[in-house]
């Protein structure tokens, strides 16, 4: 199989952390990474204490961690001011009785309130759970329910989609906004903030196995599931924060992932801020023009970003990136979906940069196979696993498979950042260990003979758009919740920009016509009632949709019609 569409990149010589670990590649122990941490004495850790305290603590409570900016405000925070204001936060909520194991849930667009409120939850022990700002009702219902979220950080203009009626555990909604009148039901978040204490005495110390953060994603059957992670993964962000992301003290750091998807936590929160870097945070949405004068401006050195935005930038006119100073950056990555060798290609002559991709799912928690700085990249690959990770092509029966050979791409069990349960689904939880010893992707892959890892797809029927995970069945059944609709298959269908598009294929209750006018406003519904990114850019009416004769909806059959390709064993379809 020849894969290579480009020459191997070798990397530029430097100082790279990476260089350390391979002299101790063989014997690398993730314990040892224990005593860059006050724990590996007491025992009892907090991830906020961690990621802000200890800078304070060690003398580095002047130097600027966050780096705010969208249309509308411009902010730096020092870790010194982001100490007081966690622990404002911090006592806010132990104020709303707030405890230990408690979740607390934010659903908010990316602002300082945002990640102020995080690590505010997390220092006293609480779970949190960040929501996208682009999900509407129902995604936001399903979510505070399977959590039974107790507490929920928002703002006056996302608070109509929070059904709190429908919502029995949900004690407390704080608003972010200005001008929240005491009897409205709703608790003031700068008015709360304002009479809480700065000490830092509602610090909760937890154990290293007690709950982070719930991130909620989609299989390819049921409801999102919740994807619970526990302290302990700080050892792996430390750490791929230094051989991947290759963080010194001056590094200006922007990942540019919002904190409701596990990249903007793991590594838009926790993994910079671990290793004391200035991170940087835009709000916004993104345009070529916005995102170029964001490196510029804040003199950004280290960059990480998804496929869909390079092919995004690539794609726009070329004489942008020319009107601006890019020369800080000197290290980029990529994660969320294939990174194709044309747009390797494109960083490298456009840019003079290596995109370095970096492989990993919500459910590790953080990266696992990656390319390095100091390492040659192999354009289209994944990288290597990272020192300490065991990762293998495998087949049903848990036997490796050599070099060259497609397989389940599988990680021996038992990395630092690995999630501990699937939220009150035990049952979800064990399927992903159903090979023993191995933790199961669902990705299909297979490794060359120096051991790069080559990404050929998902195994089931889960969607990537645009580095999003979507399920299936979820925009399934809200299709069907249309008047019109009485039933509805859906895919993913390859896209130049977006890796996939989300397709549809829908039938029709007696009495309805298919026209542009309904498709429109089908595409209304699921936006307005799951979110944005949910919507079917494609709809395509079928008289009859392809079914097994148990009445499911075979997607692999929809997937053939749109690929024109042969449907396979069709032994099962109904009549
Ligand atoms: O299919 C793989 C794809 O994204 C899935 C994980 O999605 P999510 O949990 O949303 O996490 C995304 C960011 C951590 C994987 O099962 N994926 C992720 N990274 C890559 C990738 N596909 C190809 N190449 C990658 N580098």
């Amino acid at each position: 199989m020849e894969v290579f569409l480009l020459d191997v990149l070798k990397p530029k010589t430097g100082n790279y952390h990476l260089e350390d670990y391979v002299k101790t590649r063989e014997s690398f122990d993730w314990e040892t990474v224990k005593n860059v941490f006050s724990w590996s004495r007491t025992g009892k850790v907090n991830m906020a204490h961690e990621v802000i305290d200890r800078h304070v603590d060690e003398g580095r409570g002047e130097k600027v961690a966050l780096l705010y900016s969208d249309s509308n405000r411009q902010e730096s925070f020092t870790f010194q001011e982001l100490k007081k204001l966690t622990n404002q936060a911090a006592h806010m909520f132990k104020n709303l009785s707030v405890q230990k194991g408690d979740r607390v849930f934010i659903f908010m667009p990316r602002t300082p309130e945002l990640y102020v409120s995080l690590l505010g939850a997390v220092k006293i022990g609480a779970v949190v759970g960040p929501l996208f700002e682009a999900f509407m009702k129902d995604a936001v219902k399903s979510r505070l329910e399977d959590s039974e979220a107790k507490v929920l950080v928002t703002t006056p203009e996302l608070v109509a989609r929070v059904p709190r009626d429908e919502l029995p555990n949900l004690e407390t909604i704080i608003l972010v906004g200005d001008n929240v009148p005491e009897d409205s039901g709703f608790v003031s978040y700068y008015e709360k903030m304002k009479t809480s204490p700065t000490d830092d005495s509602a610090k909760e110390w937890v154990n290293l196995e007690d709950g982070l953060i719930l991130h909620y994603t989609s299989g390819s059957t049921g409801k999102p599931k919740g994807v619970y992670h526990v302290h302990n993964a700080m050892l792996q962000h430390y750490q791929t924060g230094k051989w991947v992301l290759d963080l010194k003290e001056d590094d200006v750091y922007w990942c540019t992932a919002d904190p409701g998807w596990v990249t903007g936590t793991s590594y838009g929160i926790f993994s910079p801020w671990l290793n004391g870097v200035t991170n940087v945070v835009r709000g916004g949405r993104f345009s070529p023009d916005d995102w170029y004068s964001t490196l510029e401006k804040n003199k950004v050195t280290v960059w990480y970003s998804a496929p869909t935005a390079f092919r995004m930038l690539m794609a726009a006119d070329p004489t942008i990136i020319k009107k601006y100073d890019l020369s800080s950056v000197r290290h980029v990555l990529s994660v969320g979906e294939p990174l194709n060798p044309e747009v390797v290609r494109w960083g490298y002559e456009t840019f003079s940069h290596r995109i370095h991709d970096t492989w990993w799912m919500t459910e590790t928690g953080a990266m696992l196979i990656c390319n390095y700085p100091s390492e040659p990249i192999k354009p289209g690959s994944m990288g290597k696993p990272l020192p300490g990770i065991e990762a293998a092509i495998i087949n049903d029966n848990g036997e490796e498979l050599p070099a060259y050979e497609m397989g389940h791409l599988a990680v021996r069990t038992g990395w630092p950042s690995m999630m501990r349960k699937i939220w009150k689904n035990e049952k979800k939880y064990q399927e992903y260990f159903a090979i023993s010893g191995w933790y199961v992707s669902g990705d299909t892959a297979y490794r060359d003979e120096d051991g790069y890892f080559w990404f050929q797809g998902r195994n089931d029927d889960v969607i990537n758009t645009a580095g999003e995970r979507v399920g299936p069945f979820e925009i399934e059944s809200k299709l069907v919740e249309h008047p019109a609709v009485a039933e509805a298959g859906v895919i993913g269908k390859p896209d130049e920009v977006r890796g996939h598009i989300i397709k549809a294929f829908i039938s029709l209750r007696n009495g309805y016509e298919y026209s542009e006018e309904l498709k429109k406003e089908i595409q209304a519904f699921i936006k307005t009632e799951l979110s944005a990114h949910a919507v079917p850019r494609e709809i395509e009416y079928k008289e009859k949709l392809p079914k097994t004769r148990s009445g499911k909806i075979m997607r692999r059959v929809l997937k053939a019609w749109e690929l024109n390709e042969p449907a396979g064993d069709l032994s099962t379809m109904e009549d």
